[in-house]
């Protein structure tokens, strides 16, 4: 469960970092914001480069970027794309984000505002964990 205000907060952060995307190859720009539990957010978007494999999502330069500022706990995901449905997080995505936030709401949202949410619970059953 997510308020709608910190929702909203949450895309608007992931709106802004759209911005910044670098998805020259793909044509998709995909924003990503990251709630700490302190409140803090943290934005990011897909990079990505001449080798197309190593392109990172949104999601994780966003959880990257707290994780690396010392972030442990997490209270939201937002997602942002000009998809025509909001698109829940890529597997791998998935995977680091069940690792490092655990069971948080995703909201993903569109830019023409359409909105739903997820949890993590439901996006990743039985997940990896070592
Ligand atoms: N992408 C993300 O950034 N996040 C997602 O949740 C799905 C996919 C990026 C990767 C690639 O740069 C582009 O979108 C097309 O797959």
């Amino acid at each position: 469960m997510i308020e709608p205000e910190r929702a909203e907060r949450l895309i608007d952060a992931a709106t802004a970092s759209r911005g910044n995307a670098v998805s020259n190859r793909s044509g998709f720009a995909v924003g990503a914001a990251i709630e700490a539990d302190d409140g803090r957010i943290f934005g990011g978007c897909n990079i990505e480069n001449s080798t197309y494999g190593l392109t990172v999502c949104a999601e994780r330069v966003a959880i990257w970027k707290a994780l690396s500022e010392g972030i442990r706990k997490f209270r939201a995901v937002a997602v942002v794309t000009d998809a025509d449905t909001p698109t829940p997080p890529c597997g791998a995505c998935r995977q680091i984000l069940w690792e490092f936030a655990g069971d948080v709401p995703v909201v993903s949202a569109t830019v023409r505002g359409a909105r739903k949410t997820y949890r993590m619970a439901d996006l990743l059953p039985e997940p990896f964990e070592f």
